[in-house]
């Protein structure tokens, strides 16, 4: 299995001096934390992607962690996510037949949601996302904002990260090439089913210095925890 990491983003939103993955959280670079997780997975291979510029930083991150028997590797990113996606997917080695993307920006995602996403991999679906209830009730708009459909919320899920494929499906869908805000919509517009298994609030994409705020605490009740 091989995990694809996406974190060649410029943070636009977060608003912080460097792209969002190099900033800290609790002393650790977010790249650090999403990478910890990912390897806890126990991967066979993994690919960073992150701005052409911050390269070599990141090359100095992978090589403090533990990676047990993982290969790693670094790539520049594109300028749209999914071009990142491509750039990691071109460089796994080919025995690579099930591959996981994830957001680095979701950092402190718990090993468990890796997990079921594998698991459903495993057990033969083509595609598997983690999602969560919806909380709002969830309205489709017109273009001069009038409602016109309230979708049955129980039907909703908003999905997260680690998504994980069939290799084969997930790189025929980058190369079909429409654009889409998640991988499981590209594979979704190929006609393929994908299977939403169980997310976890904690899989949070820290996009604002509000979403940063909130994962601080919960590594702080994540350590207060600990024995
Ligand atoms: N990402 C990427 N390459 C891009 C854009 C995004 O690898 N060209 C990655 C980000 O690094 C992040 C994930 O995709 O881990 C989700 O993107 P998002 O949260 O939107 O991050 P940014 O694009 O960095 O943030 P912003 O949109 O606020 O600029
Ligand atoms: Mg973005």
């Amino acid at each position: 299995m091989g995990v694809v990491v996406v974190a060649a983003g410029s943070g636009t939103r977060l608003g912080a001096d460097r792209p969002k993955a190099f900033v800290e959280l609790a002393g650790v670079t977010i790249l650090e934390h999403a990478l910890r997780g990912v390897l806890a997975s126990r991967p066979g291979e993994v690919v960073v992607v992150v701005p052409q510029a911050f390269v070599d930083e990141a090359r100095s991150i992978v090589a403090c962690l533990d990676l047990a028997d993982a290969r790693a590797e670094v790539v520049p990113g594109g300028a749209e996510r999914s071009e990142s996606v491509s750039a990691g997917l071109a460089v796994l080695s080919d025995h690579v037949d099930r591959v996981l993307v994830h957001d680095a920006a979701r950092c402190l995602t718990p090993v468990g949601v890796f997990e079921r996403v594998l698991a459903a991999l495993a057990a033969g679906a083509v595609g598997a996302v983690p999602g969560v209830a919806v909380i709002d009730t969830v309205k489709v708009i017109d273009a001069g904002g009038l409602i016109v459909d309230t979708p049955l919320r129980e039907s909703l899920r908003a999905v997260q990260t680690p998504q994980g494929f069939v290799r084969g499906i997930l790189t025929a869908a980058h190369a079909a090439g429409a654009a889409a805000t998640d991988d499981a919509a590209l594979v979704e517009a190929l006609g393929h089913d994908v299977l939403v298994v169980e997310g976890d609030h904690r899989a949070l994409k820290v996009t604002t210095p509000d979403d940063l705020a909130r994962a601080e605490r919960l590594l702080t009740d994540r350590w207060s925890a600990l024995p």
